[in-house]
């Protein structure tokens, strides 16, 4: 048999024609007279009918879920009344004259359409998993985000670039991982956690506009938006400058929005510089669908008897707070969770001013202010009966990591995160540098090809006031994720070799780990930057899922382990001596 149509293609139209379609068994119903078996593929579900009549009846009353069918017939209709209205095909089904059973399935751990599985039982069973038609339209939704992506950048003059994935391992960045060499024993290549370098060397070598949608890997902590192994859409543009590269972003996002979406998004996206971000919403990667903004009491409350808000002040930290209109009404557990969430953040305490409808203002800070501090704190936020208001103190970082933290959650439980509106901005002005004290160095924020805001060249040339020095860096972001990151790179040698200086390196240090590049930036580099979007990010938030893990056809655990081909795994010793490997007792 020779398929002609998929199920879900079945309608009406082809009442009275010989079909064949081919699928897995959905659900079987074994009645008196007739054996219905609805089948399942890519486009959707057909049910056919197998009479008592035919010879293959008894073979059809043997089939179970997920066997994998062909059956010829003719398309009939099903009748008044016995139409399934929750069915695109249900009006119709197939009276089948022939039926072969191409393979058979065991009972599988869990039924397709059972939505309350474990994620680790699907994880191992993910063939299974991927039956799910969720599952199917969010690989068929990742497909078109990358072939709109592909359409438009090559409709712009971009040439799309294998680089390397055995590469150079990286002093700077994430844990790499690491491939050892067989001809090079105790040598090893590095998977690469971006083609960073490689484009850059594509813009040294002439290419002017290159993009790549290529696997990147990192060996770090993993979260609900963070693999292991993840995907890029990486550009790098040449004699641009940033606006170049907004520009092109933005009309790129408008075009996959439009084509994946429907939706048309208003260009310029806002913009705000990292500071405002901090500042305004606590994280540098802002969902901006909802208010809550933080705002700054250190003023109102300084020089206090309450010891915890003056050591923050005096420690150059702050005081502040977000209002939570309409959340008077928490109950004691979950002022309490919030309180345990901001502790995640490293903030000492949540302290808290609630308003009830009726009555005086509850609030832990009643011991250590009057009355009439705590009514000018809430005016201050212009709070109202039936509204709480949540402040921390802190050193700044820790307070707006809090704060921004308890902004979202708080967000989340009022509902007010609505998946289907998209906002993009952009978030500029990020520091160049980051100081470590545990390593009492500074790292580059973005990457150490990053340039400096031409105004803060000085200061990276005399090393003062480094940490206020500025990056021409931007981020993406859209509803609270930041999408994508990129920035005008250093083009000039003598800046590049500052910035490995002002990291720390010698020149030696510099050599070892990017002399190839250094020596690439001595023969005629033009301006250049790039960006690189999280491409997992961009199709987690299209698909309106909150995991990247749902839209990687076979992605990894928390642990960086995939279960369904149980790797990482042990290898042979044969294998460990050919490349010069032995392992320390334990490993
Ligand atoms: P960056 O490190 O900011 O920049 O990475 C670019 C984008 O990649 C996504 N991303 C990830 N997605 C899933 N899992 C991960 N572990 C992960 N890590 C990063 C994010 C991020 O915005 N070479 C530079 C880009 C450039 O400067 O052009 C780079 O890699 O969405």
């Amino acid at each position: 048999m020779k398929r002609t149509h998929y199920c879900g293609e079945i309608t009406e139209n082809l009442i009275g024609q010989e079909i064949t379609v081919m699928g897995w068994v959905n659900k079987q119903r074994d009645l008196p007279t007739v054996v219905f078996l609805v089948l399942r593929d890519r486009t959707g579900l057909f049910q056919i009918a197998v009479k008592k009549e035919v010879e293959f009846y008894s073979l059809a009353k043997s089939i179970r879920g997920e066997y994998v069918l062909a059956a010829r017939g003719t398309v009939i209709s099903r009748g008044e009344g016995n139409i399934n209205p929750d069915m695109p095909t249900g009006a119709v089904e197939l009276d089948v004259a022939e039926l072969e059973i191409l393979s058979e399935s065991e009972v599988p751990p869990f039924q397709v359409a059972d939505e309350d599985v474990n994620v680790d039982l699907r994880l191992k069973y993910r063939y299974i998993d991927l039956r799910r038609p969720k599952a199917q339209e969010i690989l068929i939704l990742r497909h078109r985000t990358a072939q709109a992506i592909r359409r438009f950048l090559s409709e712009d003059g971009f040439i799309e670039v294998e680089t390397p994935t055995l590469a150079k391992s990286s002093p700077e960045g994430a844990r790499d991982y690491l491939v050892p060499s067989r001809n090079f024993p105790g040598e090893f290549y590095a998977l690469p956690q971006s083609p960073q370098l490689y484009k850059q060397i594509l813009m040294i070598a002439g290419l002017d506009k290159y993009f790549q949608i290529v696997k990147c890997y990192r060996d770090e902590d993993l979260r609900a938006d963070r693999q292991p192994e993840f995907t890029q859409v990486d550009l790098e543009m040449s004699f641009v400058d940033m606006e170049d590269v907004i520009d092109l972003n933005e009309r790129l996002m408008q075009a996959v929005c439009r084509e994946i979406l429907g939706l048309e998004i208003p260009t310029p996206f806002p913009r705000i510089t990292y500071r405002e971000a901090m500042e305004r919403f606590g994280s540098d990667k802002p969902d901006t669908r909802f208010g809550m903004e933080l705002s700054n009491i250190t003023e109102l409350v300084e020089n206090s008897e309450f010891a915890m808000f003056q050591t923050a002040i005096e420690a150059g930290g702050s005081v502040r707070g977000i209002l939570a209109s309409g959340c008077a009404g928490l109950p004691r557990k979950q002022l309490d969770n919030l309180a345990e969430l901001v502790k995640q953040y490293k903030a000492k305490a949540l302290f808290y001013i609630v308003l009830p409808a009726e009555g005086e203002p509850k609030t832990s800070l009643s011991k250590f202010f009057s009355p009439e501090k705590i009514q000018a704190i809430i005016a201050h936020f212009g709070a109202k009966p039936g509204d709480t208001i949540f402040i921390c103190a802190d050193v700044n970082s820790v307070v707006f990591d809090a704060l921004g933290a308890l902004r979202v959650e708080l967000a989340k439980r009022q509902n007010l995160l609505d998946p289907s509106q998209y906002n993009f901005l952009w978030v500029t002005e990020f520091p160049l540098l980051e100081w470590s004290e545990e390593d009492a160095r500074f790292y580059a924020s973005h990457h150490p090809f990053t340039a400096p805001m031409d105004e803060d060249l000085p200061l990276l040339e005399k090393g003062e006031n480094l940490a206020q020095t500025r990056a021409k860096a931007y981020d993406m972001v859209l509803n609270g994720f930041e999408v994508g990151g990129g920035s005008v790179r250093i083009h000039r040698k003598e800046v590049q070799n500052l910035m490995f200086k002002t990291l720390g390196f010698t020149e030696e240090d510099a050599q070892a780990g990017f002399g190839f590049f250094l020596e690439a930036l001595k023969y005629g580099v033009p301006p250049h930057g790039g960006l690189a979007y999280g491409f997992d990010r961009l199709v987690m938030l299209f698909a309106k899922t909150d995991a990247i893990r749902d839209v990687i056809a076979f992605p990894k655990t928390k642990d960086a382990a995939c279960l369904m081909s149980e790797s990482p795994s042990v290898v042979g010793v044969e294998l460990l001596n050919e490349l010069g490997i032995s392992l320390k007792s334990g490993g």
